[in-house]
C-alpha cells in the first residue's frame, strides 16, 4: 500500500477533525482547520492518503472510456476530479513558517495505520516543505510524556531546546521544546537524505511530488 502525500483540501477537513479527536482527544479548542486553510498564507497542512486500487478504472482505462463515462466526466465540477471524498486521509502534519523559522503544529496518524512509516513520512514531507520555503530551522513542542513522538523527533535530528511550563491546558502538562539544527547545513542534509533513502527502502512509501 502507498499514502501518497498531497497539500489538505477544504473536503478534508471532516477527516482531519476525525484525525485529531484520535490523536488529540483532550485538545481544547480543536483546530480551525478550514480557517487556515482558506484564509492563512503562514500556515501548511499535507495529508497522506491511502492509494486505493480502482480495478473498474484500470479497465476502463486499458479500453478507453465510454461515451457515457466520459459525459460523467465532463459534467462532473473541476474540483472533485480528484476529490478527496474517495480518499482516506490516514495522517497530517501542519506547518507554521515565519522569519525563517518553521515550527510543526500538529502530527498526527490515525490509530489503525501507526508503526507503517507514515509518521516519517509525514515528518520527511514537512521537513521538505520547510525547506522550499527557505526556512532555516524547524521546531515543534512536544508533550513531556509522548515517549513514542519524542523518538520520531529525535530519530531525525530534533534536540531537545527548552521546556514550556503548564502548556497543555488539559493537565497542565509542560511541553518540551525540540529544534533541528540548520536544515541547509552539510551534516542535517546528510543524515536527512540518508534517512530518507532508508525509509524508503523499507517501507517503499516514495513520497510523490508536493505541489505547494
Ligand atoms: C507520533 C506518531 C505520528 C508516529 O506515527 P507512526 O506512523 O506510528 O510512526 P512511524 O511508523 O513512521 O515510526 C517512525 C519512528 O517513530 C518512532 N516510533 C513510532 N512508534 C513508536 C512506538 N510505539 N514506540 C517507540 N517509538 C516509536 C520510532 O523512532 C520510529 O522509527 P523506527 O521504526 O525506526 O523505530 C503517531 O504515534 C501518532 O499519531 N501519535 C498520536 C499523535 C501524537 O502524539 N502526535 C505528536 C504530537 S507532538
Amino acid at each position: 500500500m502507498r499514502y501518497p502525500m498531497r497539500p489538505m483540501r477544504v473536503e478534508d477537513v471532516p477527516q482531519a477533525n476525525e484525525i485529531d479527536r484520535e490523536c488529540f482527544p483532550t485538545q481544547w479548542p480543536p483546530p480551525s482547520y478550514k480557517k487556515d486553510l482558506l484564509f492563512s498564507m503562514v500556515t501548511h497542512y499535507l495529508v497522506a492518503c491511502e492509494e486505493q486500487a480502482n480495478p473498474v478504472m484500470e479497465q476502463t482505462e486499458k479500453r478507453g472510456p465510454g461515451l457515457s463515462q466520459l459525459l460523467r466526466k465532463l459534467r462532473r465540477p473541476f474540483h472533485t476530479e480528484a476529490s478527496a471524498s474517495n480518499q482516506r486521509v490516514v495522517g497530517l502534519v501542519g506547518l507554521w513558517i515565519m522569519a525563517g523559522e518553521a515550527h510543526i503544529t500538529t502530527i498526527g496518524v490515525r490509530g489503525a495505520y501507526r508503526r507503517q512509516g507514515i509518521g516519517e513520512l509525514l515528518l520527511i514531507s514537512v521537513i521538505e516543505l520547510a525547506l522550499m520555503r527557505n526556512a532555516q530551522v524547524v521546531t515543534l513542542e512536544v508533550r513531556i510524556s509522548n515517549s513514542v513522538a519524542q523518538a520520531l523527533y529525535e530519530k531525525y535530528g530534533f534536540t531537545k531546546a527548552g521546556v514550556r511550563r503548564v502548556y497543555y491546558t488539559d493537565n497542565r502538562e509542560d511541553a518540551l521544546i525540540m529544534t533541528t539544527d540548520t536544515i541547509t547545513s552539510d551534516s542535517f542534509q546528510s543524515r536527512f537524505q540518508w534517512l530518507k533513502r532508508a525509509h524508503g527502502e523499507r517501507w517503499g512509501l516514495a513520497q510523490r511530488q508536493i505541489d505547494i
